[in-house]
């Protein structure tokens, strides 16, 4: 406790040095969290990315986030805390793959979820993330959507557009390990819970929610509901905030495997440091910077 708060209190003084702003999601450790400026899920932290004045980003998250941002504010320095912070989804889709796709789909327009790398979204019509995934689609001037990488979600978003998707064979390594099995497991324990779950589960185990939705309409949605107890579907560190909002509230988190791995490797001693050295800097070539950036600003302009 005591090396955290020189840590800290480090912290606090590089940032205003450095004009910084620290942005974590909600996957984040909670001793990041804490001492985040803005906490949120992919959407709203792009949002911000976008937005903020200050010079220096230090983004908590995984490597297509700072990416993200580095593409929106080119002009800022964006910092990781570990830049071997990455997410096996967004590994699961090349250029080749996509491209070749691309070829036999003349007609259909590129819809990528956020979880991608920079070289992908420089391929893409528009981005979109959990929280507007079918809001996005609908915007689509096209009949047809090939969508990359998430066949989960991409599930799910078929079930709420007349468009035709064309999806991509990737997942979560993290989301995709919850069953049907599990689920039945706690209902069973906690009779009373509702039960919130992230659209990058399973289809079977999505059609159990009492409520589906990205990480931030996870968590204004237990705030609001009139029930006590909740069976949570999504990564564990989304619990800072939800205990931090329903603090009269219990959040079961539907198995204990639900931790990615890659959201953990960042640490508040890795925050300081990288504000400290100015290092891992994410850099993304300027001629797929300029690609990626419409298919993100598109996004941001759907309302
Ligand atoms: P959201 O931030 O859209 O809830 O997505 C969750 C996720 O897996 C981020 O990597
Ligand atoms: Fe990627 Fe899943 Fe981790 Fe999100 S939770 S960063 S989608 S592996």
């Amino acid at each position: 406790a005591e090396m955290n708060r020189e840590l800290r209190e480090k912290l606090f003084r590089l940032k205003k040095e450095r004009n910084a702003i620290i942005l974590a999601h909600y996957y984040q450790r909670d001793e990041i969290q804490e001492v985040a400026d803005f906490r949120g899920d992919s959407f709203l932290l792009a949002q911000k990315a976008a937005s903020t004045d200050a010079e220096t980003i230090v983004f908590c998250g995984v490597h297509f986030m700072g990416e993200s941002a580095k593409i929106l504010a080119p002009d800022k320095t964006v910092l990781i805390p570990d830049e071997r912070a990455g997410c096996p989804m967004a590994d699961m889709v090349n250029v080749d793959g996509l491209r070749k796709l691309k070829a036999q789909h003349p007609n259909a327009k590129v819809v990528t979820y956020i979880n991608s790398s920079a070289e992908i979204k420089a391929e893409t019509d528009i981005c979109c993330t959990s929280s507007n995934a079918v809001k996005v689609i609908n915007s689509v001037d096209a009949d047809e959507i090939i969508w990359v990488p998430d066949k989960n979600l991409g599930h799910y978003v078929q079930q709420h557009t007349d468009k035709k998707l064309i999806i991509w064979e990737g997942y979560c390594n993290t989301h995709d390990m919850l069953t049907v099995k599990d689920v039945v497991e706690m209902k069973a324990k906690y009779p009373n819970a509702e039960f919130v779950v992230h659209p990058e589960c399973r289809p079977e185990v999505v059609a159990m929610g009492d409520f589906v939705g990205s990480t931030t309409a996870i968590i204004d949605y237990c705030k609001k509901s009139s029930a006590k107890e909740f069976i949570v579907g999504t990564e564990d560190g989304t619990g800072y905030q939800l205990r931090k909002d329903s603090p009269d509230k219990d959040f079961h988190f539907a198995t204990k495997f639900l931790v990615c791995p890659n959201m953990k490797v960042n640490n508040l001693k890795k925050l300081v440091k990288c504000l400290e050295t100015m290092q891992p800097q994410i850099y993304v070539p300027p001629a797929v910077a300029d690609k990626a950036r419409t298919s993100l600003e598109r996004m941001l302009q759907v309302q």
